[in-house]
């Protein structure tokens, strides 16, 4: 076992690093993402496939990353090169580390635009917009706000300013405090939220679309639907990229990886799950459309605001919190690029993140611009932002998690791993995760890849 610690700075205790992670894993990608994917694949049948992929191979690749980033101890470029000489492999398995940042820097450019409508919402709920409106309204008051570059760039702009803020400090300080009263906080809110959506919306309507699985509805697209319903368990649980790792690094050498990585991944789907009877409910009760694509929270739940009583209050209150769970996410989405400048190029913390955040931000521009005057410009059918999304998740994301398998897997032996682990008394527990990350995980996402481009 490691007894290191990291440059960066380590966790506080084990709970500041459950908090961390678990503010990494909730966010957009629970309640933003999660619905109005599950919505264009038909539902029940995605959901089911999305909770396998969960258990059988997101836990054992986030305890895998947890592993890696908490014997390397560096950025996740570092951490595998130095691992590679360790287990006396070839360094590039360092690739891992860079495709991470790519996909780190992908995903965030477009997370941040979303995340800036979040804080549009909160402004518009505040100013009692959502007043009695109705489903049409409700679109209406999206698509004006999606039409506006010049919003979208202000908003944007301030919350890569937020991210860059707390990644220059250290995201040891921070982060905890934020996290440890945020996230019950959000759990308490969605609850409200579900409440609501039982009283008023289609609530048995809503439990069937989500619960009732029916391999039908996936029809021609059934290749597609299952990538994207392991692409969003990727999403969803922050694997693949190294965000997971470089909080692995700054975990001490005693606290138990699997125990804490099934806490949060049921934290993470708790939220997914609460999300998803919060919306369809009330998607149903109003004749929405499903499948309407990633306006789908922004469609429907200003409608539930509108009628409930109190409404603009806990309108605020959701959309502020929504923006928290995004900004504890976009964070970690930074930290693995921000740490590799500081260990590589000696760059001061601020340095390395404003960099970095510059960098983000101005892609993010392609990607807010993508909603409205470059409408027009598509690749395979989508704009930069929608195929940001959709590559990240589906593609790279598990790519990154098939690598770390591997390595975890087959390239590290197995006394590194067993010790690291720390299942030693458990030797049940150990075969079984290594059972997974072994054969299940890699098998898995390599045959729903060949599915989805139609090889099977
Ligand atoms: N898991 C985050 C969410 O659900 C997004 C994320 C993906 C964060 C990948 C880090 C790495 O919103």
């Amino acid at each position: 076992m490691s007894t290191t610690t990291s440059l960066h700075g380590m966790w506080s205790s084990r709970l500041a690093f459950i908090l961390a992670a678990t503010g990494s894993a909730v966010g957009l990608g629970n309640v933003w993402r999660f619905p109005y994917t599950a919505g264009e694949y038909g539902g029940g049948a995605f959901v089911l496939v999305y909770l396998l992929c969960v258990a059988a191979i997101g836990i054992p690749i986030m305890m895998a990353e947890i592993m890696l980033g908490r014997r390397g101890r560096q950025s996740p470029i570092n951490t595998m090169r130095a691992l590679a000489r360790q287990e006396g492999a070839c360094s590039a398995w360092q690739f891992l580390g860079w495709m991470g940042i790519v996909a780190g820097f992908l995903i965030l450019s477009f997370y941040s635009v979303i995340a800036g409508w979040t804080m549009a919402y909160v402004v518009r709920a505040g100013a009692g917009q959502f007043q009695g409106i109705d489903g049409e309204a409700a679109g209406a008051i999206f698509n004006a706000l999606i039409a506006d570059p010049e919003r979208l760039l202000a908003w944007h702009t301030i919350f890569m300013v937020l991210c860059v803020l707390v990644v220059a400090r250290g995201v040891a300080s921070g982060l905890e405090k934020a996290v440890r009263f945020l996230m019950p906080a959000l759990f308490v809110l969605l609850i409200v939220m579900v409440i609501y959506a039982a009283q008023t919306g289609d609530f048995a309507g809503g439990m069937a679309y989500l619960f009732k699985p029916d391999f039908a509805k996936l029809g021609a697209h059934a290749g597609e639907a299952v990538l994207s319903a392991m692409g969003q368990a990727f999403f969803s649980l922050s694997l693949g990229m190294g965000a997971i790792m470089i909080y692995g690094s700054y975990l001490n050498s005693q606290a138990s990886i699997g125990q804490n990585t099934v806490i949060i991944a049921v934290m993470d789907t708790m939220v997914a799950l609460l999300a998803g009877l919060a919306i369809f409910p009330i998607v149903l009760a109003n004749g929405l459309e499903p499948g309407s694509g990633p306006g789908l929270i922004f469609q429907t739940l200003p409608i539930a605001f509108g009628q409930m009583p109190g409404g603009a209050f806990f309108g605020v209150l959701f959309f502020v919190l929504l923006v928290f769970a995004a900004w504890t996410s976009a964070i970690s989405l930074l930290e693995p690029m921000v740490a590799w400048l500081v260990e590589n190029l000696g760059f001061s913390r601020v340095r390395a993140a404003t960099l970095a955040g510059v960098a983000v931000w101005l892609l993010g521009i392609a990607c807010l611009l993508s909603l409205n005057v470059w409408s027009g410009f598509t690749l395979f059918g989508k704009g930069i932002l929608d195929l940001f999304d959709y590559v990240t998740a589906n593609v790279l994301l598990p790519l990154g998690g098939v690598l770390i398998a591997v390595f975890a897997g087959w390239v590290m032996q197995r006394r590194s791993s067993e010790a690291e682990l720390g299942l030693g008394a458990n030797a049940v527990l150990y075969r079984g995760w290594r059972l997974l990350i072994r054969y299940i995980a890699p098998a898995g996402v390599i045959l729903v890849f060949l599915n989805a481009i139609g090889l099977l």
